[in-house]
């Protein structure tokens, strides 16, 4: 049975002030939660995170990193920096990444295999525009995002590493993909890695992302192919984001 991984990912929001706030609103109520937490968080808070989740049962992670490893390249974060934090997760080619700073399929394939080398779990993030889905080539989209990954590092890197499907048109917009919709693209993405590795296939995690709230979240979560959830909005709130949790 695969465990459900609910991981907030909190774009660029937060303060010291308002994430400490955060993360004890979150401590105190995990109590009942049975799925696995984890937080994306911004660079410059990680330091914070690590301090104030070590030893506790919700994980950290990164919303980014070079696909370099070290030298000029001002401005980036490698992987390795992210491991001095003690990030467990990094999202890599979350739509934003690849819509307002042109990553393309291969620069994210890059920093797959570059979270990978460093020990770090990536969560991989896939899915279509409004214009794709009505033009019918939603799968065409997500399989050729899946398999410049495949590509670059093989099958059995997905064993150590997240899908997250999240339909650009669900993003941000309240606009949730319906629990048939999105499963029918989950199991997609689990048939098209069981074409080549049924084990690995069968142990994927694959996150739903794009508006998931307290509401819908219990009977997205119910999907046979969905293991999880991306959040986004509903993490920056301790009580949205646990009631999410707690329908894991
Ligand atoms: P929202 O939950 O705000 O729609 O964001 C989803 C997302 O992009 C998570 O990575």
């Amino acid at each position: 049975m695969r465990r459900k991984l609910v991981a907030g990912n909190w774009k660029m929001n937060g303060s010291l002030a308002e994430n400490e706030a955060l993360l004890a609103g979150l401590q105190a109520g995990l109590g009942d939660v049975k799925a696995d937490v984890a937080v994306c968080v911004p660079f410059p808070y990680l330091a914070q995170v690590q301090a104030r989740l070590a030893g506790s049962a919700i994980a950290w992670g990164a919303q980014n990193l070079s696909p370099h490893a070290r030298g000029a390249y001002t401005g980036e974060v490698s992987a390795s920096m992210l491991r001095d934090f003690a990030c467990t997760y990094v999202i890599v080619g979350h739509s934003e990444r690849r819509a307002l700073y042109a990553e393309s399929d291969a620069v994210v394939a890059e920093k797959f295999a570059a979270a990978q080398d460093a020990g770090l779990t990536p969560i991989l993030c896939v899915g279509e525009t409004l214009e794709e889905r009505e033009g019918g080539v939603t799968e065409r989209v997500v399989g050729r995002q899946l398999d410049a990954v495949i590509a670059r590092s093989g099958v059995e890197a997905l064993a150590k590493a997240v899908v997250a499907y999240e339909p650009v048109w669900a993003i941000g917009t309240g606009k949730t993909a319906t629990p048939g919709q999105a499963q029918a693209v989950h199991a997609f993405i689990r048939a098209r890695v069981r074409s080549l590795d049924a084990d690995v296939a069968a142990k994927l995690v694959i996150q739903y992302g794009g508006s998931m709230k307290p509401g819908n979240a219990a009977e997205l979560l119910g999907q046979p192919d969905i293991d999880g959830g991306l959040i986004g909005g509903a993490s920056l709130d301790a009580g949205e984001f646990l009631a999410i949790c707690r329908a894991g």
